[in-house]
């Protein structure tokens, strides 16, 4: 038997499942997160897509203060006290992004987080847009055909983000030395809270990461025979029930670090200084 649903989507039931007509039987407005989630991972595309290929603003060079989407600032292009580890690669054109070695990895981290995927797999392919929503879609493939095949490469991602979070660390301790050369000196400003924030939801992001804590806890057959990996897998799995919150709260402080550099670097604002 085949069933037509209100939408007028075709639709037969599934074996054993009762045949309901309607998209879905929920009286609350499911559409509302998957909406909200729409609108902000769209406007953190947007923007770091903008910032990305801005190529200045990105510098704060009495205080050290480096944009995280231009670090590692590897190219002979990049302002020369920003390129903490070398400028290794030549001068770019200007269409290329700066920071080219790191961004497309942690985009595919993000892309391929299990969180993410959840999100978006709602908010734009609505497959399905909600519990208990019938998907518009006539077919259910999971991930298991190209391209989504390759969402399961998310744990290698994971290995080249959590070096580039301690790359991010790096800047960040850098920032705490003001002025430049013999004259350099311990410094605070507003400047270093953001980005120290930036970080620590960084790490937050990384190490609730799934597959993180397949790292530290996964393949044991005996948790009693590696205490130490048991301990961590548990205090990881604490992080990892939160990773959602993470996730929103690393795109926040991800924005608000950018912002806040490209406002001070390009003089419309000055550095709030505690110390020095
Ligand atoms: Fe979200 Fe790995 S599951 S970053």
């Amino acid at each position: 038997m085949t069933t037509t649903h209100d939408s007028g989507t075709y639709r037969p039931p599934a074996p054993g499942r009762p045949d309901i007509r309607q998209r879905t039987l929920r009286q609350d407005r499911w559409w509302l997160p998957p909406l909200a989630n729409a609108l902000g991972l769209a406007t953190f595309v947007v923007y770091a897509t903008i910032r990305s290929f801005w190529g200045s603003a990105y510098y704060v060079e009495q205080y050290h203060y480096l944009s995280p989407f231009y670090s590692p600032c590897l190219s002979a292009s990049c302002i020369q006290d920003a390129s903490h580890f070398g400028q290794i690669l030549p001068q770019f054109p200007p269409w290329i992004p700066l920071a080219i070695i790191s961004l497309p990895f942690l985009l595919a981290f993000r892309v391929t987080c299990y969180y993410y995927r959840k999100s978006y797999y709602r908010a734009f392919w609505a497959s399905p847009p909600a519990c208990a929503v019938a998907e518009p879609h006539g077919r259910y493939t999971g991930e298991t055909r190209f391209p989504l095949i390759l969402q399961n490469a998310h744990r290698y991602f994971f290995y080249i983000a959590f070096v580039i979070t301690i790359i991010n660390t790096y800047d960040m301790v850098i920032a705490f030395q003001s002025g430049t050369g013999d004259a350099a000196t311990f410094g605070l400003g507003l400047g270093n809270i953001v980005l120290l924030v930036n970080v620590v939801a960084l790490w937050l992001y990384t190490l609730s990461c799934h597959s993180c804590r397949h790292v530290t806890g996964g393949r044991l057959k005996h948790f009693s025979r590696a205490p130490a990996r048991y301990w961590m897998w548990t205090q990881l799995s604490k992080l990892n029930a939160r990773h959602m919150l993470y996730a929103w709260i690393s795109i926040g402080t991800l924005i608000a670090t950018d912002l806040y550099i490209a406002l001070v670097a390009s003089g419309t604002i000055s550095d709030l200084r505690i110390l020095n």
